[in-house]
Formats: structure tokens, sequence, C-alpha cells
């Protein structure tokens, strides 16, 4: 077995806490490489449901090593919650957490900054989720940033955070009219929170070394998806970190030669979350009907998800880009009682048809998708366990993506629980 890459081919939510779950049995060492709380990640394990935003999803398998590498962001008051909530619930043996001394540290003025930057967007606002992911990673390129190893020099940490807050200050009152914020304060509750942390802490560079040393596979567990890509999504309403397969070698320090699959998780339809280009929206009823059946509701924010048919342009860029090896299909389910089904194949935008994703919003956001239809299978598919039980439309449905895509669906998945999913 190889160390594979899990990542999302849409706009995030496709279900890769679940899949990160099932498959980590498999492995040694689950990882998170980018993000930070803006991403939620849900199991269901016998009904009972855990999301988890930055402990990495492998944490309910006894023994597991579960690292937060040095790419993502860290919230340390959310992490310490995450962590009480998992000790306070009867889940058994757990996994061990590392945290990186190398991620960085959102602080309550990246928070701030996030909701001021959005209100002053007005209509261009991206719909972030709030969480500071934007003006943390700013920071980190800026070289302004604090690192979770800083935490731990009390005096150069005080005059830093000092220096930052200062000048954050100066943003707030000056720029957006807001209340300044203290910096006594914010280090005294950090303080705390880098002792409370302190015991998972470790250089996490060592940890993945040994690991490659020692042959112990390892599950990178990507966040959000690569439409929601810095680079290759649908900037600027993407979030501020590199989503695909490549975000996992800065993210952790390894080596390219040591991913050896890509794994994709992509949803039967799509959906989307805050603004920005979507294609292959349904407005209305019927979207209104796949939201309530998928249970579309943001994990982070509870946010009404948009939801739109499968989008093969937008998919295949993401097959593309991150060299995708196979993939798995989840919420087959939500279809079960659609009569139709669309699977769009371009974008048509004045007398030209696109077949492959443009950088331009414009095309995006005016393009009129042409759409392939099948029948849909109109038949409970929750309770189907094995390929050959699943209804014929609802096979050639899959086999029509994998055609379009040149790509494996390797597994598919009928619903939030473990059980709920099958292998080709
Ligand atoms: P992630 O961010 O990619 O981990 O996905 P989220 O957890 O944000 O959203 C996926 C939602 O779909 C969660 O509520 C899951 O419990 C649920 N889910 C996952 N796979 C399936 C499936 O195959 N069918 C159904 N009906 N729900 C699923
Ligand atoms: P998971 O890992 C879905 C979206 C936000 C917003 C944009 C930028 O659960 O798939 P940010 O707060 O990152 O600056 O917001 O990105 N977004 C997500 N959408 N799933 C996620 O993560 C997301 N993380 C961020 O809604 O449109
Ligand atoms: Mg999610």
């Amino acid at each position: 077995m190889s160390n594979t890459c899990i990542i999302g081919l849409q706009w995030g939510d496709e279900g890769k806490g679940k899949i990160i779950d099932v498959l980590a049995n498999e492995y040694d060492i689950i990882a998170r490489y980018q993000g930070g709380g803006n991403a939620g990640h849900t199991l269901v394990i016998n009904s009972e449901k855990f999301v988890f935003h930055l402990i990495p999803s492998g944490i309910l398998h006894a023994g597991k090593k579960c690292v937060i590498g040095n790419g993502v962001v860290i919230d340390p008051c959310l992490l310490l919650e995450e962590i009480a909530g998992l000790n306070k619930r009867d889940t058994g043996e757990i996994g061990n957490l590392f945290i990186s001394d190398r991620a960085h540290i959102v602080f309550p003025y990246h928070k701030k900054l996030d909701l001021l930057i959005e209100k002053q967007k007005g209509d261009l606002m991206i719909g972030t989720t709030g969480r500071g992911i934007g003006p943390c990673y700013t920071d980190k390129i800026a070289r302004t940033g604090i690192r979770v190893t800083e935490l731990y020099h009390k005096e150069y940490f005080k005059d830093k955070l000092k220096k930052n807050i200062e000048e954050k200050n100066r943003l707030f009152v000056n720029v957006y009219n807001a209340e300044p914020t203290s910096w006594e304060e914010v280090y005294k509750e950090y303080s705390d929170y880098a002792e409370r942390l302190r015991p998972y802490v470790c250089d996490t560079l060592e940890l993945m070394a040994n690991a490659a040393r020692d042959n112990e596979k390892i599950l990178f567990e990507g966040a959000q998806g690569t439409l929601l890509d810095v680079d290759f999504g649908t900037y600027p309403f993407a979030t501020s970190s590199n989503t695909g397969a490549s975000g996992a070698l800065s993210g952790l320090g390894v080596p390219p030669h040591r991913v050896h699959k890509v794994f994709g998780v992509m949803k039967a339809y799509s959906t989307r979350v805050g603004s920005g280009p979507f294609p292959t929206e349904i407005e209305g009823e019927e979207g209104d009907q796949i939201r309530a059946k998928g249970g579309e509701y943001g994990a982070t924010t509870g946010r009404s998800r948009r939801c739109g048919w499968f989008d093969g342009v937008a998919t295949r860029h993401s097959v593309r880009i991150n060299g995708v090896d196979s993939a798995v299909i989840t919420k087959l389910d939500v279809l079960d009682d659609r009569e139709t089904l669309k699977i769009c194949t371009g974008y048509r935008s004045g007398n030209k048809v696109y077949e492959n994703f443009p950088a331009d919003l414009n095309i995006l956001s005016d393009c009129e998708p042409v759409y392939e239809e099948l029948p849909g299978w109109m038949a409970d598919t929750s309770q189907v366990r094995e390929v050959r039980g699943l209804p014929q439309n609802a096979v050639h449905y899959i086999q029509t993506i994998e055609r379009y895509l040149g790509l494996k669906i390797e597994m598919i998945s009928v619903g939030p629980e473990r059980s709920q999913i099958m292998r080709r």
C-alpha cells in the first residue's frame, strides 16, 4: 500500500472526512497539510456525528499518528475545544496528535480583519468562513506571522504580538473605523493556550522523515477543494492555500516522490458555499430538493450550500492539475429520486464552447452550460453494498462520469455512515 493524498475535486465538502475515516485503518499516519478552522470534516459512526475542523479525520482510530502540518493555520482556541470535545465523548482509544512547531497561529485580529474586509467588499464579498484564514496566510507570506514555536519564547512572543497588534490597530481604527484590540489580553490568553498545547507540539518534519525510514504509510488529508485553490480555483472567490496534492509537499515538508497516489473525492453533483461563479447551479425547487435531501448545510458555518449538476469541465480541470489516479463518488443516494440527471460537458460563451476550465470569471459567470442528460434510477441506493446491486442507470451515470474524466471511480458512497460505501 502506498502513501495516498486525499483531495477534494470540487468546491469542498465532498465527503473527504468520511473517506479519510474509512481508509485510515490502512495507514499509520493521517496528516493535514493546509487550511485551518475553515474546514469542516464530518464523520458519522453508528449515527453519532463528529465534525473536525483542525484535528485530522483519522483520530478515531486507536494508535494512529495524526499530524497537523506546518502548512495549516491553527486557531489554538478552536483546536483545544476540539480536543476537549473528543475527550468528553466516549470514543474509546483514539489516535495520537502531533502539531507542527512551524505552523502559523490564527489570532483574534485575523478573524476580526477577515470580517471587516468582507464587510467592506459589499457585493464582491467572498463569503469566507470568518475563521481568519486569509489574514493569517497574508501575514505568513508577509513574514509577520507568528509560528507555534514562537509562542514558547515569552519575551520575544510578547514583543512581536504587541507590534503586530499595534499595526493591526492602526488598520482597525484608521481604515475600518473599528475598535482597537488590547494586546495584553491576547498575550495572556495565548500564553495559556500555548501551555495547554505544549504536549502535542513537536518537529513534525522529523516525524515525517522517521516515517519514511520506517516505511510507515501516510494518508495526506486535504481540506477544501481544488476549485477553491488560490492558484487553480475561481480566484478571488477561493481560499488562501493550495488545496490540491501539491499542498501536501509544502504543508508537511515531504518530497514529491513520497506521494504515491492521488485519490480524488467528488460528489455525484456539485455544491459551493459562499459567493463566486457556479455554472451548473440549480436555482429554485429542484436545487432546494437536492439541498434538503443531501443535508447541504455547512459543517463549519451552518450556511446553506448552493447546489448544482455535476460539472465535468470543472472536475476534469481538478483531475488534471492533481494527476488524480482514481476517485470516489459520494452522495450518490442524494440523486435517488431525480427523474433526469445532467452532466456538464462544456461552457457556451458567445460563439465558443469551452471544454477546459477558463481563468476568466466573466466566462464562468455568464456561460451557458452544455449538458448531457441521463435518465435517473428512481430507486433507493442507500442500502446497496455491492456495485452489482446498484440500479443500471446509476451504473451508467457513474460510467459516463468516468469516461468524461478519464478516471477510474474506485469507490461509491451512498450515505454518511462508515458502512455505506462500496469498492469496485
Ligand atoms: P468534507 O468537508 O469533504 O469532509 O465534507 P463535509 O463533512 O463538510 O460534508 C459532507 C456531508 O455529507 C457530511 O454531512 C457527511 O456526513 C455527508 N456524507 C458523506 N458521504 C455521504 C454519502 O455518500 N451520502 C450522504 N447522503 N451523505 C454523505
Ligand atoms: P472543507 O475542508 C467548503 C469556502 C468559503 C468561501 C471561501 C473562502 O470542509 O471542504 P475562507 O474562510 O477559506 O477564506 O473562505 O472558501 N470554504 C469552504 N467551502 N468547504 C470547505 O472546507 C471550505 N473552506 C473554505 O465558504 O467561499
Ligand atoms: Mg466540509
